[in-house]
């Protein structure tokens, strides 16, 4: 960034030094009133060059593959939010995944990985980087003893965790992980797309590494893909840029304006989402018919305890199973009507997903048994609609799959 703009970030910097508030630094961080108007928006710099003043002379910026003022002051602001220094930007959520990777592994290479992690992030490993050897060993990252089994086993790079875990909701404790990982020389990952930093902040868990899909809360309405890779290691940072310019995954300067604007209420949007979920997980949960739910803000969570420790609420999301089984989980979700079946999670609208078709389908079926991952499971991401109306909905698509259930008998 070049001298100019660095000054002016220190100052905004500064001023913001006074007022630490996360709904404050999600507002101003990383915001410079544009020089020429004074446009209180960073503008959305769509230009894909910059007229630089003599050779070698610039203001920072040179061409946007390798970085662009829209994007860096997304940047700013998110590293700002987990409380580090470093932050880079990406296309996609898997595109900074991918950038991780190629930045820090070498061929032939170990990781370790939460056992119930993104479907996405399992086919990387499995489809994509196994085919330059690379090892990903998959364990329940909530099992100290298989943790540290794992990451002792052979020379090990990082530990890369997803807390709580899409979709079965399991939770790793951040800190005893990065201790384990730490003791064995590895780096330790966290994907903190679930909760953002308004509801858990790894790095005061002492991680190293967190990472994004801004897709989801971080933007939050369903209008982009994006990711982020965050770093309180300069070293680490610089590996990252490296990389992404070298291969071309940074974000667009469209996107990352649009995130900025959605960011600005992800303190708010995860305080209603987690009390909504509340709400209709205590609905589900004494509903007849279903038989198994999980979500991390009730009492009745297995890891309860481990939630209220590393996490400040529960959540959008809830895991749930109904009587019937896969047929019934299916027709409830084919009878949604104000909750959307989609792929993604994470916006203001309520979506309901099966992993097993839809998220996870690219995970080995053994893998999904193994993590929890049943056919009948249903995710439901709470959106922010008036929660009495998302029950009202999931009332009629259970009474429909309770007829269609009769209807067959
Ligand atoms: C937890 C988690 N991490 C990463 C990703 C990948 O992000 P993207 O879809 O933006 O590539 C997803 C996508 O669903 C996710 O749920």
């Amino acid at each position: 960034m070049g001298t100019a703009v660095q000054e002016r970030v220190a100052d905004v910097q500064y001023h913001l030094s006074e007022v630490q508030g996360f709904d404050t630094l999600a507002l101003h961080a990383g915001a410079v009133a544009d020089p020429t108007t004074g446009a209180l928006l960073t503008p959305i710099y769509q230009t894909t060059t910059y007229r630089q003043e003599a050779v070698g002379k610039d203001k920072g910026f040179t061409y946007s593959r390798s970085a662009n003022p829209t994007v860096s002051a997304l940047e700013r602001r998110l590293a700002m939010l987990e409380g580090a220094d470093y932050c880079t930007c990406y296309a996609t959520g898997l595109a900074a995944t991918t950038v991780l990777c190629l930045a820090l592994l070498r061929a032939n290479d170990h990781v370790v990985i939460s056992e119930a992690v993104y479907g996405g992030t399992v086919r990387l490993f499995n489809q994509v980087l196994a085919q330059f050897g690379v090892t990903a060993e998959f364990v329940d990252t909530a099992d100290t003893a298989a943790l540290r089994k794992a990451v002792t086993a052979k020379p090990t790079r990082f530990v890369f965790i997803e807390t709580p875990a899409n979709p079965t909701l399991k939770l790793t404790d951040i800190e005893l992980t990065a201790g384990i990982a730490h003791e064995a020389g590895a780096l330790l990952v966290v994907d903190n797309t679930l909760l953002t930093p308004a509801l858990q902040r790894p790095f005061e868990r002492d991680a190293d590494v967190v990472l994004h899909s801004t897709t989801k809360f971080i933007e939050g309405h369903n209008a982009t893909v994006g990711g982020a890779l965050i770093t309180r290691y300069a070293e680490l940072h610089e590996r990252f840029s490296f990389t992404r310019n070298a291969i071309g995954a940074i974000q667009s300067p469209f996107p990352a304006w649009l995130t900025l604007q959605g960011v600005k209420t992800v303190g708010l949007r995860m305080a209603q989402h987690s009390e909504n979920a509340l709400r209709v997980a205590r609905f589900l949960e004494t509903h007849p018919q279903v038989t198994r739910l999980l979500y991390p803000g009730l009492e009745s969570f297995p890891q309860f305890e481990l939630a209220r420790k590393q996490q400040t609420a529960g959540g959008a999301l809830i895991a749930f199973e109904i009587d019937g089984g896969v047929e019934a989980g299916i027709r409830l979700m084919n009878s949604v009507k104000l909750c959307a079946l989609a792929e993604n999670l994470g916006s203001a609208e309520t979506l309901i997903t099966h992993p097993a078709s839809m998220t996870h389908a690219d995970v080995p079926p053994a893998q999904r048994q193994a993590a929890g991952i049943t056919d009948g499971l249903v995710r439901l991401s709470v959106g922010l609609e008036d929660p009495l109306d998302i029950i009202r909905d999931l009332t009629q698509a259970l009474a429909q799959a309770l007829a269609h259930a009769k209807g067959a008998e």
